[in-house]
């Protein structure tokens, strides 16, 4: 009997890499149960063709997660913030899964987590705004706080703290941008800290890994890397893979705050967290463990050379 697994963010990024690796190691002895709103949407078709199992559950909906969870040996559990920007949420949609998982007697759960910024940056500190009332990096604080429904409903759960996805660059608009001196500019608030950086194909593989070295993660916080990296590097990187001089500009956190897009003070506010606390933040994702998980793991320049292409220029 092979073991199940259920993959929430299935037709995304951090799940969809979980679920092809699942699917590329058939003699593995687990499968995929692909998760989704959309169970008759392009994204679940193209799953199906690969071989995963697809069923129709929402997050929001417990009723629907406790079915998607039945029977299955684990599952992997993300939120996906970007889509409400409310932190609220992800709490009750990460309680709702642990709540599944606990029902459906799992085996083992990988939650995609980040830090609760606030242990280190409580709400009275005033280096960085304090965000909707009760957070410094909302989107990462929310699913910090979330670690304890899965502890609290003694779900046996593996912490897997991910890192930026270098796919930003081609997906998220933060890529490089041709300044008015008709020159590529990559933009970053990190002085000259490195980033901590994955190739978001890369998270699902690491969870694979996690899932079939099973026991010894539970109840373990497990970090995650493909590089750490400057982005003066980075910058210089991107020139070669690109064929074109891109200059790194390192603004400072006020002034990325105040870009005004979406989110623009959440992300400012995580890379002041990223700077800060650079020993802790790197420190807490070893390449070694990550390249221990996922021998495919790419490093910065490994993922250039595979999806520069794809970074749109203008
Ligand atoms: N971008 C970064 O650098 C970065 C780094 C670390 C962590 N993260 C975190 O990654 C998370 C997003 O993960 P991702 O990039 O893999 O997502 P993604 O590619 O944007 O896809 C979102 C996935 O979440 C699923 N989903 C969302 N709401 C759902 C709901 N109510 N019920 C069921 N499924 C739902 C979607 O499924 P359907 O639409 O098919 O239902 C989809 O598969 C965010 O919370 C973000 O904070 C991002």
């Amino acid at each position: 009997m092979s073991k199940i697994i259920a993959v929430v963010g299935a037709t995304g990024a951090q799940g969809g890499g979980l679920v092809r690796s699942i699917l590329a190691d058939p003699s593995s002895g687990f499968t995929a149960r692909a998760l989704t709103r959309k169970a008759s949407g392009d994204k679940a078709d193209a799953l199906r063709k690969l071989g995963a199992e697809v069923v129709a559950a929402d997050l929001d909906d417990p009723a629907s997660l406790e079915q998607a969870f039945a029977g299955c040996y684990g599952a992997y559990c993300v939120t996906n913030y970007w889509e409400h920007f409310k932190p609220e949420k992800e709490l009750s949609q990460a309680t709702n899964m642990a709540q599944a998982a606990k029902s459906a007697k799992l085996e083992h759960v990988v939650w995609s987590t980040l830090e609760d910024t606030r242990r280190r940056v409580p709400l009275s500190d005033a280096r960085m705004p304090t965000l909707m009332g009760k957070y410094k990096v909302p989107h990462f604080d929310a699913k910090g706080e979330a670690d304890a429904a899965f502890a609290s409903a003694g779900v046996p759960t593996t912490y897997l703290l991910t890192s930026f996805y270098w796919d930003n660059f081609i997906y998220f608009g933060m890529g490089p941008k041709r300044g008015a001196d008709g020159r590529f500019a990559l933009t970053l608030p990190m002085g000259e800290a490195p980033l901590s950086g994955i190739a978001a194909e890369d998270i699902g593989k690491c969870a694979y890994g996690i899932f079939r070295q099973g026991r010894k993660w539970i109840g373990q916080r497990v970090g995650i890397a493909g590089d750490h990296v400057t982005g003066r590097q980075m910058a210089l990187d991107m020139s070669k893979a690109l064929g074109q001089p891109v200059n790194y500009v390192a603004v400072d956190f006020d002034t990325y705050r105040g870009f005004g897009f979406p989110g623009a003070d959440d992300l400012g506010n995580m890379f002041q967290y990223y700077v800060e606390f650079e020993k802790e933040f790197a420190g807490a994702r070893s390449l070694e463990t990550s390249r221990a998980l996922n021998p495919a793991l790419l490093s910065f320049e490994a993922w250039l050379s595979k999806y520069a292409h794809l970074i749109p220029l203008q």
